[in-house]
């Protein structure tokens, strides 16, 4: 995972590689290290965090308008400051920065030290540089053919880019299965991860493709060509990135910002897709395949963590609007289960970062076994877009903070729009029922603003339950995705942990833990279900639970039970979970907070989880 920057050009490279690093952190904090060349090669790292690295390095040489900057999640070797990247070659000629997994290191590890190579670190990096010079040397080839020639012989996903003393005009990237951006200035280029390194300095960027190899040299032009020595045409594009996306704006925290954002950020993502004025729903990256997904016998959605709680509610939009039978599968069990996949089969693949790998080898794997897939994604021009037939793109903007927020609430808007979509022309849903949810979709992202009101509120009550040890989330119906996502933001950035029920399932076990000290976390607006959700909070008031209850603005019953209150406005019982996720949210932020936690980059996460 990780997030990899180089920079070749006029201008000094260390503060762009640097502001280009704190940019990428979000895809690893363990450890960080830049490499630099003017006449020498230089190569500083340390573990920690970037500003760690900026710490480290203050007193040191950083001049040279070429070099390449790494920010690590560890996959291989701990994070120390030997792990981290860049790695030097044998003899120090050349230095590379790595985003991936080699699978087959050992075999060439074990070859390279037969042959004299010295390994000083235990990532599986150190194989690729090593085995770079040892071609470069023996086969007396060019650096760009050295680097094309080891990644034939390299099992796993990599983005790498390579840095030469003996060449300070030039880098060598390449990729495969891990993404990489290339940015073309006047007379410089930048190479990262993603696009925000870059946006400040060009619009003009190429993305490239797997197993595609970069040369980008000062007063050249780029070069792409691919591992089978095939020469590429640069497919460059103009990005859409808005600078001020990638600012906290004024939050303490990216994930606050982000929290607030979403009443925009829904509506971003219906923009000229709802209207419910004409009563239409139009979703332009899918219009080929509709009719496809109208005829499906079956929907198979597939994602990791928070999407894949978003493809839980699409399983009951789906099933209620369009009525398609749906299977909700972690991406990681689906792709070893050898599951059953017919041709009239889709499979929607939900993801934020668009990079997940499980998510990605799912899609894979259905699409080899001959069924359509649809993407919803918030990275534009991210792997998984790629490898999908069609899709919609979120429009959420970027999502900085580690844990996710906004990306949720937008997936779930892609989702309904879809079911509301397929439904439609199925006519497997009333006109009148289609208009009130349309109208009652667009008035969502004024409710959201309404919603965020409970901020205050519900950071009092996080004061309350900051030192708590262990949380219950309970919900039915559309709410049980919600808990479960409750849950999971607790845990992920307060390390309290957390489970996430549907609320009925209680009673078969986890009512065991109830006691005093257990808060229970009840999102309660259910319109269908209302009673029995009332009788699963007596049960836990029973046993003295403590009851903290989402409800919808004017309830009464669950008022008189609950321990705590937070409202939602009214709405949809089909759409509550764009509304109930956010006081969760908060929550979880407050708390996360109160106990000194690093909100933003929670311990051993990262933002995209790009290894299996
Ligand atoms: C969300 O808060 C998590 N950090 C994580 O569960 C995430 O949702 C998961 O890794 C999937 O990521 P994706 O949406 O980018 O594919
Ligand atoms: N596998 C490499 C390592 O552990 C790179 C990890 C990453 O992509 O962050 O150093």
């Amino acid at each position: 995972m990780c997030g990899i920057v180089g920079y070749v050009g006029s201008k000094q490279a260390y503060p762009i590689l640097m502001k280009g690093l704190y940019r990428l952190e979000y895809r690893g904090y363990d450890s960080a290290g830049i490499a630099l060349v003017d006449g020498d090669l230089k190569l500083y790292k340390t573990k920690g965090k970037v500003s760690d690295l900026e710490h480290f390095v203050h007193d040191k040489d950083v001049t040279g308008t070429i070099g390449i900057a790494h920010t690590r999640w560890a996959t291989h070797g701990e994070p120390n400051n030997i792990n981290a990247h860049p790695h030097y070659s044998q003899t120090h000629n050349l230095a590379l920065i790595h985003n991936g997994i080699i699978e087959n290191y050992g075999p060439i590890k074990e070859e390279l030290q037969k042959r004299g190579y010295k390994f000083i670190s235990d990532t599986d990096t150190e194989v690729i540089i090593h085995l770079i010079e040892d071609i470069k040397v023996n086969e007396k080839v060019t650096l760009d053919e050295a680097v094309r020639i080891a990644l034939n012989q390299i099992i796993g996903a990599y983005a790498i880019v390579v840095i030469s003393k003996e060449d300070p005009d030039m880098l060598v990237a390449a990729r495969k299965g891990s993404p990489l951006v290339v940015g073309i200035g006047k007379n410089e280029f930048f190479i990262a991860s993603d696009a925000s390194p870059i946006v400040e300095y060009t619009q003009d960027v190429v993305y490239l493709n797997d197993e595609e190899i970069v040369t980008v040299r000062r007063g050249h032009k780029i070069k792409i060509k691919t591992i089978t020595n095939k020469d590429k045409t640069p497919y460059i594009q103009k990005l859409e990135l808005n600078l001020s996306a990638l600012e906290k704006g004024g939050f303490e925290h990216f994930m606050l910002k982000e929290i607030f954002e979403q009443s925009r950020s829904i509506q971003d993502s219906m923009r000229g897709r709802l209207n419910a004025k004409e009563g239409t729903v139009k979703l332009g990256g899918i219009l080929d395949y509709e009719q496809k997904m109208a005829n499906a016998k079956r929907i198979i959605i597939v994602a990791c963590g928070t999407s894949w709680h978003a493809g839980l509610v699409g399983e009951y939009l789906f099933e209620d609007l369009a009525r398609i039978p749906v299977e909700v599968e972690y991406a990681s069990e689906f792709r070893y289960r050898n599951p059953v996949i017919n041709e009239d089969d889709i499979v929607i693949a939900i993801s934020q970062s668009g990079e997940t790998a499980d998510t990605l080898a799912a899609i894979e794997m259905a699409k080899m076994k001959g069924a359509t897939i649809i993407g919803i994604c918030n990275v534009v021009g991210s792997s998984i877009p790629r490898a999908t037939h069609a899709g919609s793109y979120t429009h959420a903007g970027p999502e900085i903070g580690v844990a996710s927020t906004k990306a949720f609430t937008a997936q779930v808007t892609i989702l309904t729009l879809m079911a509301l979509r397929i439904a439609q022309m199925k006519g497997t849903i009333e006109k009148s029922r289609f208009h009130r949810l349309l109208n009652e979709l667009e008035a969502i992202p004024e409710k959201v603003k309404e919603t965020l009101a409970v901020d205050k509120q519900v950071k009092e009550l996080a004061r309350i339950f900051t030192y708590t040890r262990n949380f219950l989330y309970l919900g039915r119906g559309y709410n049980f995705p919600v808990a479960l996502e409750g849950a999971l933001k607790l845990k992920e950035i307060s390390y309290i942990h957390a489970e996430g029920y549907p609320a009925a399932e209680m009673k078969h076990g986890p009512i065991a833990l109830i006691d005093r000290e257990m808060p229970v976390v009840v999102i309660a607006t259910n319109k269908g279900t209302y009673d029995k959700v009332l009788s699963n909070i007596q049960e836990v008031k029973a046993r003295k639970g403590k009851i903290i209850a989402i409800v919808t603005k004017g309830d009464k019953d669950v008022k008189k039970l609950a321990d705590y209150i937070i409202e939602v406005p009214e709405t949809e019982e089909m759409l509550v979970p764009l509304l109930a996720t956010i006081p969760l949210q908060l929550l979880s932020y407050h708390i996360a907070v109160m106990r000194d936690c690093n909100v933003d980059q929670p311990r051993n996460l990262a933002k995209s989880v790009t290894v299996e």
